[in-house]
């Protein structure tokens, strides 16, 4: 017997991903599948320091130290789901391509960029319904038609560049999926899913995200300009939700998210109507 005896979850075809996804004038460099590593963020972060471009792909068919946001971990059996990081030099110019160094203060649009092309991926390829609780955790609709976390996107930043991290559960089952207090986890599969396909939910992704990241440096980094602000929203179910927000500072703030702004940011309207603005947080969708 060949070592994947879990048949339902075969490997990635490197080889091809690499000759689909890399391709001339493409922002791809190359993408790396590796069997196993602690965690794929951490693996491109030090990448990034050694000068790694632009454009460098990680995806990990096991990951063992999976970091989460808000030092949480990411926990997923090996081959059930995409673990991949990618590098990016947002604030550098790119004359070939015509794109203008985006500032920094725009940068915090990228994990929002990515979960963008995160749900558009999991529409097309799995055709599941797919939206994003704020700023970008991936929600898809369980058979109960209750929403479950299906991924999640760690963005890092190392010196001048920009890690995005993104885990996504494919064909993880219920009884695999990790506990957690907040929103239940669940995976594609568990979804119903059309496939439990990795390869080409991978694909998609990595073209989504380009075509979206290339629009967004065309604009040196102008989310309205680019149409990604309309499409955030568009996606967004946190928009028009009672929310609880737990801030990073241990607060709490409790309201209606109205929208989300030209900075990325939850505007919420608490029960006195004073408009607040979020940066971060972890927010709870309470009706
Ligand atoms: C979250 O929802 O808390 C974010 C989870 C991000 C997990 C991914 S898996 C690939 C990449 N490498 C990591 O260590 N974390 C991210």
């Amino acid at each position: 017997m060949g070592p994947y005896t879990d048949l339902d979850r075969p490997p990635l075809a490197a080889r091809a991903l690499q000759r689909a996804l890399v391709v001339p004038g493409g922002l791809w460099r190359q993408v790396e599948v590796v069997a196993e590593t602690g965690s794929t963020n951490a693996d491109v972060a030090q990448a990034a320091k050694t000068g790694a471009a632009e454009g460098l792909v990680v995806v990990a068919e096991r990951q063992v130290s999976g970091r989460g946001r808000r030092s949480r971990e990411w926990v997923s059996p090996a081959r059930a789901g995409l673990t991949l990081s990618v590098l990016l030099r947002p604030g550098t110019g790119d004359a070939e391509r015509g794109w203008p160094g985006a500032p920094q203060r725009s940068w915090g649009w990228l994990p929002l960029l990515a979960g963008v092309a995160l749900a558009e991926a999991v529409r097309r390829v799995a055709e599941v319904d797919a939206g994003l609780k704020w700023p970008n955790d991936l929600l898809v609709a369980g058979p109960d038609g209750s929403d479950g976390k299906a991924a999640g996107i760690l963005a890092e930043v190392a010196g001048d560049a920009v890690v995005l991290g993104v885990g996504l559960n494919v064909s993880t089952r219920v009884e695999e999926l990790p506990s957690t207090t907040g929103l239940p986890a669940t995976s594609l599969q568990v979804a119903g899913s059309s496939s439990a396909d990795r390869d080409p939910l991978l694909r998609a992704l990595l073209r989504s995200f380009a075509r979206w990241y290339g629009g967004w440096r065309e604009t040196g980094g102008d989310a309205e300009l680019c149409g990604l602000l309309a499409a955030y929203r568009a996606g967004c179910r946190t928009i028009g939700r009672d929310v609880r927000v737990l801030l990073p500072d241990g607060g709490e703030l409790t309201g209606v998210a109205s929208t989300v702004d030209g900075d990325g940011q939850l505007v919420i309207r608490s029960a006195d109507g004073v408009l607040h603005r979020v940066s971060a947080g972890d927010v709870l969708h309470v009706r």
